[in-house]
């Protein structure tokens, strides 16, 4: 049942913590200056092509970043265009992250990977399925059963699990980034407790439009906060790279717009990023803010959503927790069927 949760959902949102427990259980040692996954002993790869759709395709493209990050060539691929025009392969590793295993574009781009003679790796949460026993890897998420057709605990633990993978296929060490993978369970039970994006979601659920900018490894972020909006609000939401918003988007930006900003740490992105924020805040755009505080982007902000200072890497984990809170309490206040969107279903076995 929903032990006493109005949804499905919220329970999961609320689950998260304990689901990143049980993905980091016996991976990462107690001192966090070691990852260790039995599942991909030797697994070393000089290139990794990620494929996969929808929520877990914003997973493969924060990994393919983390793998990039680590000097290693990596891209994450929509399934079902990898299909459509298979990239050259080389000596790639061909990651599937698909939450169900399921999920037929996933397969068959798999499919086309194998027969062009690649090695295949599957990142799943289902034992047992298709992806698992037809990959030459598995790496489970371990994040226990989801049954809102909105992925929301299976995201974070993507997230958390491709982290672990590219940490022990780079054979990185960085003990301060390692540390914070493994107190991640604690900073999102932190962000869940001190949210305040109920309130923020009153402000604005009646609005024409969300836009969600990022960059970096908030730029899947980005995408991930407008699919989660616009699936369960039937609201129009996009998410742009930060970078992008002039290049077009800008366009649509009006006062009842609302641009929800996510920007992280103190650095050259988030500095370009407040100047993003500018630019939007010029054509009246309620600006919410999603941030650890280092940048100066609350002066701009008419909301702020704060998370705790921490590593990029699971800052974007943090920051996707105060979206997917901001997606269900806006459907919440529509009176949305959160847990089964019209249209949608949990698993898509066709092409
Ligand atoms: O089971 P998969 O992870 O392969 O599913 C892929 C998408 O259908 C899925 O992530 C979908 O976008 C989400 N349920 C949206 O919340």
């Amino acid at each position: 049942g929903k032990s006493g949760y109005d949804h499905f959902m919220l329970k999961e949102i609320h689950e998260q913590p304990r689901a990143l427990r049980q993905c980091l259980r016996g991976r990462v040692d107690e001192l966090g200056g070691q990852v260790e996954l039995e599942e991909l002993a030797g697994v070393r790869p000089s290139s990794v092509q990620f494929v996969a759709c929808g929520t877990s395709y914003h997973a493969a493209l924060y990994g393919a970043e983390l793998f990039r990050e680590a000097g290693i060539p990596a891209q994450a691929f929509l399934a079902s265009e990898y299909v459509t025009s298979p990239p050259p392969i080389g000596d790639a590793l061909v990651v599937g992250v698909t939450q169900s295993g399921e999920t037929a574009d996933t397969l068959s781009a798999l499919r086309e990977a194998r027969q062009r003679g690649a090695r295949t790796l599957a990142l799943t949460n289902v034992v047992g399925s298709t992806v698992a026993r037809e990959c030459d890897h598995t790496l489970y998420i371990r994040a226990g059963p989801e049954i809102g057709v909105a992925a929301s605990k299976t995201f974070a633990s993507q997230l958390a699990a491709l982290n672990l993978f590219a940490f022990a296929a780079t054979d990185d060490h960085d003990r301060e980034a390692i540390g914070a993978l493994r107190d991640l369970p604690s900073t999102v039970q932190e962000v869940i407790d001190d949210s305040t994006a109920e309130s923020v979601a009153e402000a604005y659920h009646d609005a024409d439009a969300y836009f969600f900018i990022g960059r970096g490894l908030n730029y899947p972020v980005a995408l991930e906060g407008a699919l989660k909006l616009k699936e369960i609000t039937y609201r129009h939401a996009e998410g742009f790279a930060a970078g992008e918003l002039k290049h077009g988007p800008l366009a649509l930006v009006t006062d009842n717009s609302p641009v929800i900003a996510i920007t992280t740490g103190d650095g050259e992105l988030a500095r370009k990023t407040v100047n993003n924020v500018k630019e939007v805040e010029a054509r009246d755009a309620p600006v919410i803010a999603v941030t650890d505080g280092q940048s100066d982007i609350e002066r701009y902000a008419d909301h702020v959503l704060t998370i705790p200072e921490t590593q990029p890497r699971t800052a974007a984990v943090l920051a996707n927790v105060q979206l997917q809170l901001l997606a269900y309490h806006t459907a919440d206040q529509l009176g949305r069927s959160i847990d089964k969107p019209r249209n949608l279903a949990k698993s898509v076995t066709v092409e």
